[in-house]
């Protein structure tokens, strides 16, 4: 039963526990976090007050592996956490379509994040950024005394821009600092030593500063992901062409750009959840990156190869890390993070990509024939079932029958669950 892939046939047909075992087989997880995983064990009432504020309670979201992903030639299950059906079976169903192909290739630009301090009244933006840029060590330095383990880490800050930005009043000048915050996301770090340095900088500049905080546009922290996609999986050299045309579409329109990259979206950002790390910081660098040449665009590419086999690439700031923040004290993206069996953020960073890249593919791949409704109205009979209070082992049955009849509505589904309620007594 145990094998170290992620092809695992039918992988949906197998019992919760089931996938449990084999997503976490050999990535060392304790019992205690596979009872966490499971539910079985509940999550701290103490760990989410210490969290946020305010607690009162704790919101589930559902947790689901994407099976078939090979990423640099490694077999990983995924950990995505949504509340969207079909999304994880859209993201498995594309890796499959991959796998044999070679699965995913990806690459990382680094680890660096840019923090900006915002100088208002300079009297000499010009000059201001020229002994900015002579006092630059003294700066650098003094960001890097506030964070030592960082620095020993082969960490801190690394560079220095200075932007002359013309607002509607006049021009500022903003220093952006360039951190490199390793297998950190790197806001603390990054506010921090922005806040640290500013008395520096307005004694260098003359200005007074008010703003200092990380940008979520983080383009020095790029994540791509490329794949082959099997022609004949995805149903045909057609509906490749199809595909390329969507992402043409999408690349020119803006209102088909923003619903194609929330289909990017809901892959990444069920990771990114997963793992316990910033979903807001990350679609607001996805959404940003995606407009930097000043129209909204794709996040992806998609081409036909000389086979007819489809090809597409993503690249897009991913601010995650692995150690600090709810990657430690949330147990349950412990967990992931240990499926995940990854030892650096680069990794995590090209994974999620990869994930992003997959989602795009079966969307387009959806959307490009029979459409997407037809692949949600299992899931959505599946929700109706439960709704209904259907029993666990009654699910697919009431499932089957209501898609067989086209008659997916609540209503009708009640029936069926009466009927076979009817029938156990
Ligand atoms: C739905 O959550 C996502 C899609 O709309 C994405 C797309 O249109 O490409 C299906």
């Amino acid at each position: 039963m145990f094998v170290n892939r992620s092809r695992v046939k039918g992988f949906y047909q197998l019992s919760i526990n089931e996938r449990l075992e084999l997503a976490t087989h050999g990535r060392g997880l304790t019992e205690e976090e596979k009872s966490l995983l499971s539910g079985k064990q509940p999550f701290p009432m103490e760990t989410a007050d210490a969290m946020v504020e305010n607690v009162i309670g704790q919101f589930s979201i559902p947790l689901g592996v994407a099976s078939n992903f090979k990423v640099n030639g490694k077999d990983v299950f995924i950990p995505m956490a949504t509340e969207e059906p079909s999304v994880i079976a859209a993201a498995s169903n594309a890796a499959r379509a991959a796998y044999d192909l070679g699965g995913f290739h990806t690459s990382t630009s680094g680890t660096i994040m840019r923090g900006q301090v915002q100088v208002l009244d300079c009297i000499d933006p010009f000059a201001a950024r020229s002994r900015i840029l002579e006092n630059k060590e003294e700066i650098m330095n003094r960001c890097n005394e506030k964070d030592p383990t960082l620095v020993q880490l082969g960490g801190g800050v690394k560079d220095l821009e200075v932007h002359l930005v013309n607002t509607r009043k006049e021009t500022i000048v903003v220093i952006h600092l360039l951190v490199d915050t390793k297998d950190a996301m790197g806001a603390n770090a990054v506010n921090t030593m922005a806040e640290y340095v500013s008395p520096l900088i307005e004694k260098i500049t003359g200005g007074r500063v008010v703003l200092r905080i990380i940008s979520n546009l983080a383009d020095k922290r790029l994540a791509r992901a490329r794949g082959v996609f099997d022609a004949q999986a995805l149903g045909g050299v057609e509906i490749v062409k199809n595909i390329v045309s969507a992402f043409e579409f999408a690349d020119a329109d803006p209102y088909r750009a923003a619903t194609h990259n929330k289909g990017v979206m809901n892959g990444i950002s069920s990771v990114v959840l997963a793992t316990g790390n910033d979903t807001r910081a990350v679609e607001a660098g996805a959404h940003a990156y995606a407009a930097r040449s000043g129209s909204y665009r794709s996040l992806t590419t998609w081409e036909m190869n000389e086979d007819g086999n489809l090809v597409g690439t993503i690249e897009l700031p991913m601010a995650v890390g692995i150690i600090g923040g709810a990657t430690k004290t949330h147990p349950v993206a412990k967990a992931c993070l240990k499926i995940l069996g990854i030892t650096t953020s680069d990794e995590l960073a090209g994974i999620i990509a990869a994930v992003g890249l997959a989602e795009n593919a079966a969307s387009l791949r959806a959307l490009s024939s029979e459409g997407i409704q037809a692949g949600h109205m299992r899931l959505h009979a599946k929700n109706l079932a439960v709704m209904a209070g259907a029993a666990h082992s009654d699910i697919d049955r009431v499932v089957q029958q209501a898609v067989e009849e086209k008659d997916v509505r609540y209503d009708r589904i009640l029936q069926i669950v009466q009927e076979i309620q009817g029938e156990d007594l």
